[in-house]
């Protein structure tokens, strides 16, 4: 077995925090193993605790189209995973204990799948993963490095959804996210958009 498959299998049936107690299922994370990008989200709601997979309920829906629209995909381009792996209850923010026990999680997925590019999803992608005093209001739409590399923070889509006034500002972010991955990965890279 891989180094992959075997932290799958480690996160898959951890008990590190409460969070264990309620899940359904621990949702890993999925796409290309050695995708150029990584999509960094919060955490499961419902539906994804229900099916084991991320970004599946309408927020995933709404991803997917941007995804689509940048001329990428979950199987070829991106994977995509959360800051913690199990669903809070209630939909209620992680909390810093549950956060600190997933993290590492998240880091050994990051240095296994060694993307050029990660896209933080929402505020707690950012507080996470880079800085917990960072507001995503203001430094959405700058590039941001990580262990070397390139980082884009943006809006979740739930708050596009539930604000479809920030879409514009979010389609900014993703189009820079195009020119880098043209720029790092695939100069040919064809967007019917951008
Ligand atoms: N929201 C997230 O942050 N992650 C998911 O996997 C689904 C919804």
């Amino acid at each position: 077995m891989d180094e992959f498959e075997e932290l799958k299998n480690t996160v898959l049936s951890c008990q590190k925090c409460d969070l264990c107690k309620t899940r359904h299922h621990v949702v890993f994370g999925e796409g290309n193993r050695h995708a150029p990008i990584m999509c960094i989200g919060e955490g499961p709601g419902y539906y994804e605790d229900m099916q084991g997979r991320p970004f599946v309920g309408k927020s995933g829906v709404l991803l997917d189209k941007i995804l689509d629209a940048c001329g990428f995909s979950r199987q070829e381009h991106v994977f995509i995973g959360n800051i913690v792996k199990c669903r809070p209850p209630e939909n209620r923010d992680p909390t810093p204990q549950e956060r600190g026990a997933c993290m590492p999680y998240l880091t050994k997925q990051i240095e296994l799948i060694a993307p050029k590019i990660i896209i933080l999803l929402g505020a707690t992608a950012l507080k996470g993963l880079i800085d917990p005093n960072a507001r995503i209001t203001k430094v959405r739409g700058q590039w941001m490095e990580w262990n070397g590399i390139q980082v884009m923070p943006t809006y979740h889509p739930s708050a596009l959804l539930r604000n479809p006034k920030l879409k514009r500002a979010a389609w900014e972010d993703f189009k820079l996210v195009i020119d880098k991955y043209r720029e790092l990965v695939d100069q040919t890279h064809y967007c019917a958009n951008h």
